[in-house]
């Protein structure tokens, strides 16, 4: 049985390409690992009132998506230095209600992309600052800063850059590691 991986990209625009970098991380997996990628555009704002009646069906929809896979992939750019809402957002959502965190245990892989030259460094080390907390045993090496990104695909969408494709391929090899080692079977 494959690994299923919930990929989770922190940016919400249809151009997105960090969008494309995930896809492209997906693609270039070992084919023991399956990828469903789970929206999280759609998720209002983490309030606990809302827990306590009518839980909104995108919290259930998510939390339910997020609970059966067997491991995490986020693929986000960097805002301001630290990651969008949205992750931030979907990582609150799925940590309550208290107890009940969907996150506990799961393995993950953080990859940042970014036009710039470094790569969303900053959003990469903040979402791990989380990830700790929630329990989430997230891959360490190696690190997936991806910058210029801007020029990383052709116009078909295509990786335009061979060392990248390449390195990105190592990423999702180590991955794939990662979640045997983690994952009771
Ligand atoms: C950015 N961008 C950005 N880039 C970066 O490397 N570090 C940063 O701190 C920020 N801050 C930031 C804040 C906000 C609100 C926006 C909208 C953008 C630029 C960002 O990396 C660029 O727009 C990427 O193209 C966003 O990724 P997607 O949407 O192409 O996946």
């Amino acid at each position: 049985d494959k690994f299923k991986v919930a990929v989770l990209v922190g940016s919400l625009r249809k151009d997105s390409l960090n969008r494309k970098l995930a896809e492209a991380l997906a693609g270039l997996a070992p084919d023991n690992l399956a990828f469903d990628f789970v929206e999280i555009g759609d998720l209002p704002l983490y309030n606990p009132d809302l827990d306590d009646g009518d839980v909104p069906a995108a919290w259930q929809r998510f939390r339910s998506d997020i609970r059966a896979v067997d491991a995490i992939l986020f693929v986000t750019p960097e805002y301001n230095r630290t990651v969008p809402a949205s992750i931030k957002n979907a990582l609150d959502v799925g940590s309550r209600p208290m107890g009940e965190s969907v996150w506990n245990g799961k393995p993950a892989a953080v990859a940042t992309g970014s036009p710039g030259g470094i790569g969303g460094f900053g959003a990469n080390h903040v979402l791990r600052q989380s990830l700790v907390f929630l329990n989430v045993p997230a891959m360490q090496q190696p690190e997936a800063y991806i910058g210029g990104l801007m020029n990383l695909f052709d116009d078909d969408g295509k990786i335009a850059k061979p060392d990248t494709e390449k390195f990105l391929e190592t990423i999702m090899a180590a991955f794939a590691t990662w979640i045997a080692r983690h994952v009771d079977r």
